[in-house]
């Protein structure tokens, strides 16, 4: 098996036990990204056998993927909250502090993952890290007055003693998101205070959201060679 195979297997693994955590009736968060997609799979095959759940997809993408396997889907709108949201992740510590965005979704997977009861994380263990920050964080933008909220982005990074490239994401043209914004990714290393960090970025006009999901994770579900590994609240 490729490394890549392996790690795919071990997403569907963590997938497969977050399934645990999903009872009949429950308003679901489906979450985006190729560790979710097997998570929203799996719902799918069970809704196929007759269980009866509502979901919110976190993008437009987990949205079609969600209608093509018969899940019922409704919104935020019509919910008043969710049970459960479970979704993938690009960096978790042992704080259960996430980075997300590396798939673009990441402000509409906050406000779902917030207005949730629970967010559980699936990962495969590459993602488990000691510190946040090897992985570049994504910052979400307005494209209006792009190059002045990077300057302050860069002013609040210093602030906090931290530095690294900031890259506008995309190909040929920036990449767009399901909001329409831009995404800036930011590579600093190491981030010592996300708390912090965080707070700093949403005070910046032209910052729609950051990547930094600090308190919202109640659980990490985390399979690795040695099995699956389960941080915070197992059920
Ligand atoms: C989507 O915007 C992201 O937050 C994903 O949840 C995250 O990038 C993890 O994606 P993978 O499961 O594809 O690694």
């Amino acid at each position: 098996m490729t490394a890549a195979a392996d790690q795919d297997r071990r997403k569907r693994e963590a997938a497969r036990r977050a399934l645990e955590l999903v009872r009949p009736g429950m308003k679901l968060g489906l979450g985006t990204g190729t560790t979710a997609r097997h998570f929203v799979d799996l719902v799918g095959e069970q809704v196929k056998g007759g269980l009866q759940v509502v979901c919110v997809g976190t993008s437009k993408a987990t949205e079609e993927q969600a209608k093509a396997l018969g899940i019922p889907l409704s919104t935020l709108d019509d919910l008043s909250d969710l049970d459960l949201t479970v979704d993938g992740a690009d960096e978790v510590d042992p704080q259960l502090r996430l980075i997300k965005g590396g798939g673009g979704a990441l402000l509409r997977e906050k406000i779902v993952a917030a207005a949730s009861k629970r967010m559980a994380v699936i990962v495969d263990s590459t993602k488990l890290v000691r510190v946040l920050g090897a992985f570049p964080l994504p910052i979400e933008v307005v494209p209006f007055g792009l190059a002045a909220t990077r300057r302050h982005i860069e002013r609040a990074l210093a602030g906090l003693g931290l530095a690294g490239s900031i890259r506008l994401r995309g190909g040929s043209g920036p990449f767009i998101t399901d909001g329409g914004h831009y995404i800036l990714d930011c590579s600093l290393g190491a981030i010592d205070q996300p708390e912090r960090l965080g707070e700093s970025l949403s005070m910046i006009p032209g910052v729609v959201e950051h990547g930094l999901f600090v308190g919202l994770a109640r659980t990490a579900i985390i399979a690795g060679a040695e099995g699956v590994q389960v941080l915070g609240d197992p059920d």
